[in-house]
């Protein structure tokens, strides 16, 4: 299989292949040697992919993926943790949840994360109203459904018993008078909870900006690596690269990275990407 490896500014590795991550998986990877998985795996929703069909029949896609969970379950740590991030359409919204059952047939569901892409809020602070009406999403033009505007990502570990680093990505206290009473209060920082609002970035040209149908940003990998825990991660794997955002997140975090990506296109700007050196 076709390889490329690129050098962090650290002493890590980013190895990247060109190829079926099925086949790619048992030929490359050793049984137990990946700590963390963040990945996203085509929805099966009509995306329209280069090269990948993403419209098979549900049953045929569903145990494909569980084919997939199983060779992903040898070659994770039995400490390790897969963040599979899951999106849908408004006309097909049961594909989460189909996923999430196929995998609970080798997981067990340790935590259910919300990514927000788009959010609007009112808040009554002291009287005044101040609003908040931020992020990008697809917008819908429908009198059935409303816009989509949040995905999942599933927290998968072996056992359910994976202790996090919840304060990597800790948040402020709102009252800091307050903090003293808590245990982890000494930081300052409490647990962010499972809704993060992560933006996609600002862009002019989809082609040029974001060349993949599909991609989540390279932050949503950065704070599911941070919360497993960056000083026990050693290896990291997404076994659908794209054009390569966790690889992006591991280049940040100077961390060891193993993808795979069966697609040329995809393949080549992530080679690309990584190898610029001020890509953020
Ligand atoms: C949802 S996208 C992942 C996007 C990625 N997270 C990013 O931010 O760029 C799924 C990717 O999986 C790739 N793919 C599909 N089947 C594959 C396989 N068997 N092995 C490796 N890659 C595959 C597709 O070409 C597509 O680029």
């Amino acid at each position: 299989m076709y390889s490329k490896e690129i050098k962090t500014k650290g002493s890590s590795t980013i190895k990247l292949f060109l190829g079926d991550c099925f086949v790619g998986m048992e030929k490359y990877l050793e049984k137990n040697s990946v700590d963390v998985i963040v990945t996203s795996p085509p929805y099966n929703i009509g995306v329209n992919y280069n090269e990948y069909d993403d419209k098979i029949p549900r049953d045929q896609y569903l145990n494909w993926l569980g084919h997939w969970a199983k060779i992903a379950k040898e070659v994770l740590k039995d400490d390790g943790s897969i963040f599979l991030n899951i999106g849908s359409k408004p006309s097909d919204p049961w594909v989460p949840f189909e996923v999430a059952l196929e995998m609970r047939k080798h997981f067990v569901l340790q935590n259910v994360i919300h990514w927000i892409k788009s959010i609007y809020i009112e808040h009554e602070s002291y009287g005044e109203k101040v609003e908040l009406n931020v992020g990008h999403y697809k917008p819908i033009n429908s009198k059935r459904y409303i816009n989509d505007t949040h995905e999942y990502v599933f927290h998968l570990t072996k056992h359910g018993n994976v202790e996090l680093d919840r304060l990597s990505i800790g948040v402020p206290y709102k009252d800091q008078s307050n903090i003293a009473r808590w245990s982890s209060g000494k930081y300052g920082l409490r647990c962010r909870g499972n809704s993060w609002y992560i933006p996609y970035k600002t862009i002019q040209s989809r082609l040029k900006d974001r060349p993949h149908p599909a991609s989540y940003p390279a932050e949503l990998a950065k704070m599911c690596i941070q919360l497993h825990g960056i000083e026990k991660t050693e290896l990291v794997m997404d076994p659908f690269l794209g054009i390569g955002n966790t690889a992006i997140a591991c280049k940040e975090l100077d961390k060891n990275f193993v993808g795979f990506e069966i697609d040329k296109v995809y393949f080549d700007e992530a080679v690309r990407i990584l190898e610029e050196e001020d890509y953020a």
